[in-house]
This record gives C-alpha cells, structure tokens and sequence, in this order.
C-alpha cells in the first residue's frame, strides 16, 4: 500500500495524483492522507519516478480538471481516493468514468451538483450584518456553515454585488475577506474573525422580522417545499430563523383556514362551502412542548418528555419516543430500553450524566392491550407516524439549536428520519448509516441501531448491543 501526503488543497491532490499516475501506481493501493503526519511505523510512501525515464504526457479531457476540482469540495472521506480511480480510468482510455451512467461518475456528477447546490444555498441563506464603521475592519460580517468547502468558489459572487464595500464571511474552517478590491482567504479562520462574525448585533432585525411575518402567507403553506428550498440547518443563522417555525405552527393551528375563509367569505357567490371560524374555533398554537398539541398523540400519553442532560453536552442521543415508564416519570431512557443503554455505555467509556438524551417524538404513543388491571400490559409501544414525527421535529430543532453537540448519536430509524427530516423511517435502511458516521453541518452524525431493537432481536441482540457500543465509542472518540 502507498501512503500520498498531501496538504488537504486540490492543487495538493493534483501535484501528488500526477506524480503517481506517472509512477504507475494503481488508484486501489494508494491510501490518501491529507494531513502530513505519518500513520505507522510502516507507512511506504510511493515511489518517485525513475529520473531515467521521461514522464509520460498525461492526455485528459479538457473539461476533466474542471469536474474533479468541483467534486473535491464535497466533504466526504473517500474524496481523494474517487477522484485518482476516476484520473486513473480515464487515463486508461476508459471516459466512462467521468459520466453519469458509470459507478464512479454517477458519484462524481451527483458530488458536483450537491456542491452547486450548497453555493447557492450561500448565496441565498448568507445575512451580512453591518457594523460600525472602523478602520481596517469589514464593514459587513457574516457566518455560515456550509456543508462543502465552497468558501472560496462562492464567496466571488458577493464581491461582485457589493463592490467596494468590506466584508467578511466567516465559516467553521475558514474565512474569506474583501477589502474592497481583493479577497483573501484564511484557513483555518481566526478565532477572532469568528467571535467578530458570530457576535455582531443586526440593527436591522425588527424591521425584517416585522416585514417577514407580515409577509408570511400561512394559507400557502407547503413545509415540504419550504424546508427543500430553506433547508433547517440554515435558519438557526438567519435573523428570520427563529420566527419559521413559530409561523409554521400557527399555520397549522388554524391561519391557513382563517386565511382562507376570511377571503372566500367576503366573495359574493351562492354559498360559501368552507366552514367559518365560528363555527369551527380555532386552537391556539403550542407555545411551550408541555402543552404541544401539534398532533394527535398527546391525547393518550401522560405528559410529553422532554430532553434531559447539561446544556454543554459535546453528544446527543436521539431515541424514538419516550416509552411507558417514561411517560409515567416525564424523563428519557429510564425503562427497559434505558437500561440497555446504560450498559452500552459503561461498555463505551462513556457516563448519561454527560450526555444530552432526548428524543424524536416527545410522546409516548401506545395502543391498548391486555389485560384491565396492569397499566404496563395494557400500553403497548406503537410506531409513530411520518406526519407524527414531522410535528414534533420542532422541539428536536430546539434542542439541536440550544444543545449545539458535536456529535449526534441517532438511535434506530425514526431517529434518522427525523434528524434528516425525510419523516418516513420504513424508506431508510440503518444498515446503510451504522458504522458510517458523517457530517450533518458541522455535526458528525453516527447511526446506531435502537436499544429496544438490541432487546426485541433475540439472537441478533449481540450483534445489534456491539454495533451501538461501536457507535457510542465512535461518538466519544470523535469529541475526543
Ligand atoms: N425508547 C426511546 O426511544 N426513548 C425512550 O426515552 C425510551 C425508550
């Protein structure tokens, strides 16, 4: 195996990648490593090519430098490692590679359109706040947190809207500073280019506040299309953010109807086939999770659950739904699946105490079995619902926000349709997440199966306990 040190650039990767297709050397003995410290002992860097030989002239299509450059923005472990497999075949005379049809070139289109995507999500969802004019400072400051490194492709577009204006573009990795006629780059980004970013005050706030929600038209309302076109991760650094999901609720709870009959009321017109508030009173909308009625679990459950650990936690677990004991003792984790859980993480290094335990569906949902006498027999755990597990996203939004963790450990699959808001768990195959943590912003997400599955598994119950320690471990070491 061939170790290829390079320092984390594109150029970086392009000089190395040269020189090993140069040398000969296959894409599948070639372990790229970005960061210029030796892995082991045994670490064989590749060779350099004998000076005897002439290097051979490398013949490429002309747009692939252009395609490889772009893809190797998308944050993903095996960047390096795709992008020389695909060099390396289409220097074979194999173009295929770069297509969509192909195995690899379908990755690297859809890399490149997720990377188009996330510069457009920073061209739309990027707020400058202004500040205070002083000398040798920005003007105008803003933070964002990209999924992919686009800072440097994208940040081009706001030089050409703001012209000789200051600014500065803060991100978790980086920054990019215009002084009016040049753009710099930094990387990582200072410390106090971040506090200057995240701390700025925006004068301008009430007045756009006041402007969005009077704006805000709840009787077209379509979440799904709104949090495609404004994906959630994005609104806990817009000034509007915040007020979303307040004018989303209210919509729900009933605007959208006001909205229309009031309207449709006033037409004139034979009869008016929508009922009218007074004949339907509208419910106000749940201020506070104790009294969240935005679906129809609550009716049944004893008291809705909230998360529980230190606000400073560095790790979240997200579980399903609170169960029977839980509801009865409004805390998570503390009945039979809790237990399994504290086992796996003793088994892990790790303590609750530290931890942030909360979970995708605040209450318990149930259906009557059994006997009359035993509370506990008669609740049986029913599964929530995708619209269920929509409604609640709300409150795990909250807590994602307030708790901001550096790792999210996600139990089981309603878990994961939540956190990755597609709300339909029976599509997702947790086979395909367990054991591949990956970025979620500036999250690492790991996907671990659910306690209770460890306990209703029966014989698989080892192999489901040791792959959600795995995971509790991984989580530990990536705060690590
Ligand atoms: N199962 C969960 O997902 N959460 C709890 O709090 C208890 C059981």
């Amino acid at each position: 195996m061939h170790t290829a040190h390079f320092d984390g650039s594109f150029a970086g990767w392009r000089s190395e990648a040269r020189r090993l297709l140069q040398a000969g050397i296959a894409p599948h003995t070639v372990n790229w490593q970005s960061d210029n410290r030796d892995s082991g002992l045994f670490v064989e860097l590749a060779p350099e090519p004998a000076p005897s030989s002439p290097a051979p002239a490398l013949r490429i299509p002309r747009e692939l430098p252009e395609l490889l450059e772009s893809a190797a923005r998308f944050r993903a472990e095996d960047r390096w490692a795709l992008l020389y497999r695909i060099l390396w075949r289409v220097t074979q005379g194999d173009r295929a590679a770069m297509l969509a049809g192909d195995s690899d070139g379908s990755v690297l289109q859809r890399r490149i359109k997720s990377v188009r995507r996330e510069a457009h999500h920073m061209h739309a969802f990027l707020r400058f706040r202004e500040r205070p004019a002083a000398a040798g400072a920005p003007t105008f400051v803003a933070w964002h947190e990209p999924a992919h490194d686009i800072l440097d492709s994208a940040a081009g577009h706001f030089a050409e809207r703001l012209g000789r204006a200051t600014w500065l573009i803060a991100t978790p990795d980086a920054a990019a500073l215009w002084d009016g006629a040049q753009m710099r780059i930094l990387r990582p980004c200072p410390d106090e280019l971040r506090d200057l970013a995240r701390g700025a005050d925006d004068p301008g706030a009430d007045l756009w506040l006041a402007y969005y929600g009077a704006t805000f038209n709840p009787a077209r309302l379509n979440q799904d299309v709104l949090e495609s076109n404004m994906p959630v991760r994005f609104w806990k650094d817009l000034p509007e953010g915040p007020l979303v999901p307040q004018l989303m609720s209210q919509a729900r709870a009933g605007q959208q109807r006001l909205a229309q009959t009031a309207s449709v009321g006033e037409r004139s017109g034979k009869e008016v086939l929508i009922a009218s508030d007074k004949a339907q009173p509208q419910r106000p909308p749940s201020t506070s999770l104790g009294d969240c009625r935005d679906c129809a679990i609550w009716r049944d459950a004893t008291c809705a659950v909230p998360g529980e650990g230190p606000r400073d936690a560095r790790i979240m677990l997200i579980g399903e739904q609170p169960g029977d004991q839980e509801d009865l003792a409004g805390r998570p984790f503390i009945g039979p699946a809790g237990q399994v859980l504290q086992r796996a993480l003793a088994q892990a290094d790790l303590t609750r105490e530290a931890l942030y335990l909360t979970n995708a569906v605040k209450h318990f949902k149930w259906l009557p079995r059994g006997g009359p006498h035993s509370r506990a027999a008669t609740r049986l755990h029913a599964t929530p619902k995708p619209g269920e597990i929509k409604a609640c996203r709300r409150w795990l939004s909250e807590e994602l926000e307030q708790i901001a963790p550096d790792v999210v450990v996600v139990l089981g699959k309603t878990a994961l349709a939540s956190l990755l808001q597609t709300f339909e768990p029976q599509r997702l195959r947790l086979a395909d997440y367990v054991g591949q943590p990956f970025r979620n912003g500036r999250q690492w997400v790991v996907v671990a199966p659910h306690p209770a599955a460890v306990l209703r598994a029966g014989e698989g119950g080892e192999q489901r306990f040791a792959e959600l320690v795995t995971a509790l471990e991984q989580a530990r070491q990536l705060t690590a």
